[in-house]
């Protein structure tokens, strides 16, 4: 059976540390684009070279065409510009809703069909104008963030409690920002429920490191911000999707009267397979964790209400 093909968009940090993941694993050949020329075939030639120390198979094809994702079963938009001293988040939000835009219908213009997977910040209001200008189906734009969140959360509980990150599953919701919503009670380290293992203050503290842990590399790196984490993030979404293996993991989608919320893109429990979104789960939340989810698609909200499309 020859091996799928996933498309990525935006040569950067995040397309580059996603594109080697994911042919490390040999999971998927990738075509890799960008609008810098030679950016994409540099980096390609570069990973393909490391497919003898490594024993995979998998091709990486470096590119300045969107076209070129023709037959891809999966296209992950990492394409964008992080926000500059000086700049506004509403003029963030023109210049990457114009790259989008450009990307999209590109995209749309090719016979693909893929699932997409939008990564550019601000992650929710992306995601959502993706959907809006490709006119895809809501099962087939999905926005990551919530995994890379949980990917935190899990690494703060493992380390403060001394436990294999193996053992810990974490879950965090909301919006990709300030109000994102990490849920203890359903943060567990083999099973076992976080808030039985440490008290509501190291709870609060740990959930807050996750909140601002992007901006705690950034602050490190001084240029750029994360890509390892958000790498691997990506790698296990495109994994469910590629391979149907229906994981449950936080994704940013379209409410359509889940969690009482309507007509907004925010991170909840997704069942991902062949397809893209199978199922988003509804978790019993408690009146303050409810709370908190509203306050956060309020925020995203006023965002898209930002967005010209
Ligand atoms: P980067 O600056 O290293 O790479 C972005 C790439 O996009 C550049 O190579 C640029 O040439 C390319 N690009 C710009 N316009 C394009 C177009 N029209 N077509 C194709 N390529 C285009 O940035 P990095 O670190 O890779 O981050 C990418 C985006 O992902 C940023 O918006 C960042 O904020 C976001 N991000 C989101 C995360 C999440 O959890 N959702 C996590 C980490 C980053
Ligand atoms: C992060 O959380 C910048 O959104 C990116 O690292």
């Amino acid at each position: 059976m020859p091996r799928p093909k996933v498309g990525i968009v935006g040569a950067g940090n995040v397309g580059a540390a996603a594109a080697f993941l994911l042919t490390k694993r040999n999971m998927c050949d990738v075509i890799l684009s960008d609008i810098v020329a030679g950016l994409p075939q540099g980096k390609s030639l570069d990973m393909n070279q490391c497919r003898m120390a490594d024993h995979h198979d998998a091709t990486v094809t470096g590119t300045n065409r969107i076209e070129d994702m023709e037959d891809c079963a999966v296209v992950v938009i990492t394409a964008g510009v992080p926000r500059k001293p000086g700049m506004s988040r509403e003029q963030l939000l023109e210049i990457n809703t114009n790259i989008l835009r450009d990307v999209c219908e590109k995209l749309k213009n090719t016979h693909a069909h893929p699932v997409l997977i939008v990564v550019t910040n601000p992650l929710d209001v992306m995601t959502y104008a993706a959907l809006k200008i490709t006119g895809y189906p809501k099962r087939r734009v999905l926005g990551m963030a919530g995994v890379l969140d949980s990917n935190r959360f899990a690494h703060f509980v493992a380390e403060r409690l001394r436990v294999s990150p193996r053992e810990v599953q974490a879950m965090v919701l909301g919006s990709h920002g300030d109000t994102m919503v990490a849920l203890p009670r359903f943060t567990t380290v083999a099973g076992i429920p976080i808030p039985e293992l440490l008290s509501k203050e190291e709870c609060d503290a740990l959930a807050a490191r996750t909140r601002d842990g992007g901006a705690e590399i950034v602050a490190l790196l001084k240029t750029g911000s994360a890509y390892y984490a958000p790498g691997s993030s990506i790698a296990a979404m495109v994994g469910s999707i590629l391979f149907d293996q229906d994981r449950v993991m936080p994704c940013s989608v379209l409410l359509e009267g889940e969690y009482g919320l309507k007509d907004v893109v925010v991170g909840v429990p997704c069942k991902l397979g062949d397809g893209g979104l199978k199922q988003i789960i509804e978790l019993k939340l408690t009146p303050d964790e409810s709370a908190a989810l509203q306050r956060s698609a309020a925020v995203v909200r006023e965002n898209i209400k930002l967005l010209k499309l």
